[in-house]
């Protein structure tokens, strides 16, 4: 699916089997399970649990799934943009370095990361969230700390914030590694939350970790 345009997501999550074939044509679709759930901040599904089933869908226009299909399942909709915050030479560096997606194996670990930032972050004005992606003399910040890990970490970005219905965070942040490399992921993650290295993430109030297997 080409990058330059929008794609639109809904991760269903059930906990019980979900009937791919029915969800519609002209989807792509992946399967995970679930085998983790995590809270860092603020409130996450209580119901949401190991071993419940994942599927991603991913269109090139809106998706509207049938509601026999999805029944009680939790929904996580957003779509992709353009980039807000990465220079050209970012993008360059970036894209140099960057892993592809993995195959789905037993071996593939998924997390999908939901995450609301405060009223405080929407008020800034452009050239200050920017500036959060980029190092300056104090702090690295959040592009410079990610690259390093970009070559065993594949990620994706989808926003969620002008969306109707209206759902409770701005992202869902996914990614996709070598089981091999969780440890890598982790510690990714503790300094992306670090916000003498990171100060963007002071503005982080809702996320919660779901660590999957892609299966299929
Ligand atoms: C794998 C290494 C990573 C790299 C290289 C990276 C890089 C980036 C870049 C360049 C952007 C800006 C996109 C734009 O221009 O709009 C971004 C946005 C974002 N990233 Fe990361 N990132 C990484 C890992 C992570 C992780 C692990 C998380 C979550 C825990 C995360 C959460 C986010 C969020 C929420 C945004 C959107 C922020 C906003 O628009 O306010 N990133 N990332």
């Amino acid at each position: 699916m080409s990058e330059t345009m929008s794609t639109w997501v809904s991760f269903v999550a059930s906990r019980e089997p979900i009937d791919v074939q029915a969800l519609g044509e002209n989807l792509r679709l992946n399967h995970y399970c679930i085998d983790e759930v995590v809270p860092v901040v603020g409130e996450s599904p209580a119901e949401l649990a190991q071993g419940w089933h994942v599927v991603r869908v991913e269109s090139s226009a809106p998706v509207q799934l049938p509601e026999n299909v999805i029944g009680e399942s939790i929904l996580f909709p957003g779509m992709t943009q353009h980039l807000h915050y990465t220079s050209a030479s970012q993008n360059q560096a970036l894209a140099q370095r960057s892993r592809a997606e993995l195959a789905p194996s037993g071996e593939t670990t998924a997390v999908l990361i939901p995450i609301r930032k405060s009223a405080a972050w929407w008020q800034l004005a452009q050239d200050e969230r920017y500036a959060h992606f980029q190092t300056n003399g104090q702090t690295p910040g959040h592009t410079a700390i990610g690259i390093e890990y970009v070559d065993r970490v594949f990620r994706r970005l989808y926003h969620s914030r002008y969306g109707s219905p209206p759902v409770p965070y701005d992202f869902l942040t996914y990614f996709e590694f070598e089981r091999a490399y969780k440890e890598d992921f982790r510690h990714l993650l503790t300094e992306l939350r670090e916000v003498e290295r990171n100060p963007e993430w002071q503005y982080v109030e809702r996320e919660f970790e779901v660590w999957m297997t892609k299966m299929g």
